[in-house]
């Protein structure tokens, strides 16, 4: 059988797609830090030159922020477009890092082999499991299944921000009849999991300012009004004693889940404990009465992100600063407002400023959270073909995690998106020793060749 081939292509060729993986991990795409915006761009090259070595008829296309990378395979039948993103997180707090974040390499850990390096998770490694597949699938076959659109990205991890508009201009290039996204993670080792819902986010930075210049504590202290009290005033009143987000209007819409989507999720038997002992803690921080898979998969919440203000080097500075700055973000479920929720932040932060006191607001993206349909029969086909990669059938699950542009696919082009990812929870995106299971890499190919299979018919 043809799919037979392709496996076992995909499998005599895993040293070589690790070796392509690793260069583009050697690639610091930091998407929100301007200093990398020239690595963003050399990413988006190289990723260019890879569809290209496919045969795809790929580009490279401007954006006021990071470059899109699109590109068409042409051919018949279902139209996919697959998307995956190219920046990454920074890598912040550096020296918790055993080795370099942008000097991937292949490490065995008594849980198995990883690649280890930043964006080997999110999304690097994701994103080329399905190039991969494909490239597996042209070898043997001489062409790619069906009809496949690439679609890369490189701001997803700072907000999105030139995403509508170029999802806008570029609608009918874009359009097809189901979205692919590589961005999300298994259930467990054992199940894969097809997400079917999202949370939204929204992105606020709030400087505020007080004295014109940094003063002696011991002449202004308890005198002048300090700026980091004010904001640990703000940030102290944006929940209630029991975990409750107290922003005004916050909750409304906000549905609670059926006693169906409840029994479902209870049956997936979520180690909850186990959870929270991976990091260290052992009880939930958040709205009380309500388990840890429903926090994280249909509650909103509003957490703090960081915090700068005054003297934070080593010793010590009697110092009363002018400024004090946080970045706070809020996680939110179908239903909430984005735009009106940062409005009532706004007014509620407005209303705690002091007279001395002004305050500047900086937005980072305002995506709502979304529901997916399962009603495309391309949900159906793709669980088919992960049962056959997989011991355990994949799950239906939600999705605490952000990814603005599941929701942009079925407002702006009336596509059906389907999350499918191979991460582990343990995989440490965004934090330090990021990895991907090699694991993860190999299966997470052959699971998209089945896929591919099976949808392109
Ligand atoms: N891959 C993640 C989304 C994700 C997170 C999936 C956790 C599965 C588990 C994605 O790259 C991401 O980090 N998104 C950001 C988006 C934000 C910066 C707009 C997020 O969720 O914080
Ligand atoms: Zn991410």
């Amino acid at each position: 059988m043809s799919l037979d081939a392709v496996l076992a292509r995909i499998d005599t060729d895993l040293p070589q797609a690790t070796e392509r993986l690793l260069d583009l991990l050697r690639i610091p795409s930091i998407s929100t830090d301007p200093a990398y915006k020239a690595d963003c761009d050399k990413a988006a090259d190289w990723l260019v030159r890879d569809l290209q070595s496919l045969g795809v008829e790929a580009s490279k296309r401007p954006t006021p922020g990071h470059p899109m990378v699109v590109g068409h395979s042409g051919g018949e039948g279902r139209h996919m477009i697959f998307y995956g993103h190219y920046d990454v997180q920074p890598v912040d707090p550096l020296d918790l890092w055993d080795s370099g974040p942008f000097e991937p390499a292949i490490e065995e850990t008594a849980k198995g082999t990883v690649i280890r390096g930043r964006g080997s998770s999110d999304d690097k490694g994701q994103l080329m499991t399905f190039v991969e597949a494909c490239r597996a699938w042209k070898a043997v076959h001489g062409a790619l299944p069906g009809n496949i659109s690439f679609f890369f990205e490189g701001e997803e991890e700072s907000g999105s921000p030139s995403l509508v508009p170029f999802m806008k201009e570029n609608a009918d290039e874009l359009r097809a009849d189901v979205a692919l996204i590589c961005d999300t993670g298994l259930f467990d080792s054992r199940v894969p999991a097809i997400v079917t819902s999202l949370r939204g986010l929204l992105g606020e930075e709030l400087t505020i300012e007080g004295p014109d210049k940094d003063l002696h504590s011991g002449f202004f202290g308890g005198v002048a009004m300090n700026p980091a009290r004010v904001l640990s005033r703000i940030i102290a009143s944006l929940h209630d004693a029991d975990g409750n987000v107290t922003v005004p209007g916050f909750y409304d819409g906000v549905a609670e889940i059926s006693d169906e989507q409840r029994a479902q999720w209870q049956a997936l038997e979520f180690d909850h404990d186990a959870f929270l002992g991976e990091v260290g803690l052992s009880e939930l921080a958040g709205e009380q009465g309500r388990t840890a898979l429903e926090l994280m998969w249909s509650r909103p919440t509003c957490e703090v992100n960081g915090m700068i203000s005054g003297y934070t080097g080593d010793g010590f500075k009697t110092v009363l600063p002018s400024k004090a700055s946080a970045k706070i973000s809020f996680r939110l479920v179908p239903g909430q407002d984005p735009f009106k929720i940062r409005e009532s932040f706004r007014a509620m932060v407005h209303e705690l400023l002091p007279v001395d006191c002004t305050v500047v607001f900086d937005n980072h993206g305002a995506s709502p959270g979304i529901a997916m349909s399962t009603d495309n029969e391309a949900f159906d086909l793709a669980r088919a073909a992960l049962s056959d990669e997989w011991s355990d059938p994949a799950a239906y699950v939600g999705c605490g995690g952000s990814i603005p542009i599941a929701g942009h696919f079925k407002s702006i082009l009336d596509t059906d998106a389907m999350l499918i990812g191979f991460g582990k929870d343990d995989d440490q995106i965004h934090s330090p020793n990021e990895k991907y299971d090699l694991e993860s890499f190999h299966k997470g190919m052959r699971s998209w060749a089945r896929i591919l299979d099976r949808l392109a018919g």
